[in-house]
């Protein structure tokens, strides 16, 4: 297993998602505990990143419920019709939301946050069984390369999935 991340030295965010998918898969690929792959996957978007939060959210029963994650505590469960995590289970899509303030139902876990990207993870029936969510306490501070970079990762994870 990966022990050390290797991050390049670089601002530029699309390279960064290219040097760390591989390591993510690298990282997961033997390890079948569903919590211990979430854990290091938010740790290493945390590392590579320095993202204000970044987490998971899991399908349990009727609600969306806090799972691993990286930064200030953050609130435990979302109905499915609440808030950006809500919106992107129900209509099963990536969502980006360039500034909270202007997002209807928009669930504050913090104030400091001011935009966020939230994506889907399928499971093998094309059911969402979880979503991962990214905050940043700057506005518009997600674009197309984190869509496109987080989705390779999150594809990576449900490899995993029943
Ligand atoms: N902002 C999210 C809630 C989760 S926290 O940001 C960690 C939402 O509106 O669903």
């Amino acid at each position: 297993m990966a022990e050390v991340l290797v991050v390049p030295q670089s601002t530029d965010r699309k390279s960064i998602y290219e040097a760390i998918t591989p390591q993510i898969a690298a990282l997961i690929e033997s390890e079948t505990d569903l919590i211990a792959n979430l854990a290091n996957i938010a740790a290493v978007l945390k590392e590579a990143f320095q993202f204000f939060w970044v987490g998971f959210y899991i399908k349990k029963e009727n609600e969306l419920v806090l799972g691993p994650f990286q930064g200030p505590l953050a609130c435990t469960r979302i109905p499915f019709h609440k808030g950006v995590c809500g919106a992107c289970y129900t209509q099963k899509e990536i969502i980006l939301v360039p500034d909270v303030e202007q997002f209807p139902g928009h669930i504050a876990c913090s104030s400091a946050s001011k935009s966020e990207i939230v994506l889907p993870v399928f499971d093998k029936s094309g059911e969402v069984a979880m979503i991962l969510d990214v905050d940043s306490d700057k506005l518009a501070d997600f674009d197309e390369i984190d869509s496109v970079g987080l989705q390779g990762i999150m594809s990576v994870l449900a490899e995993k999935l029943t």
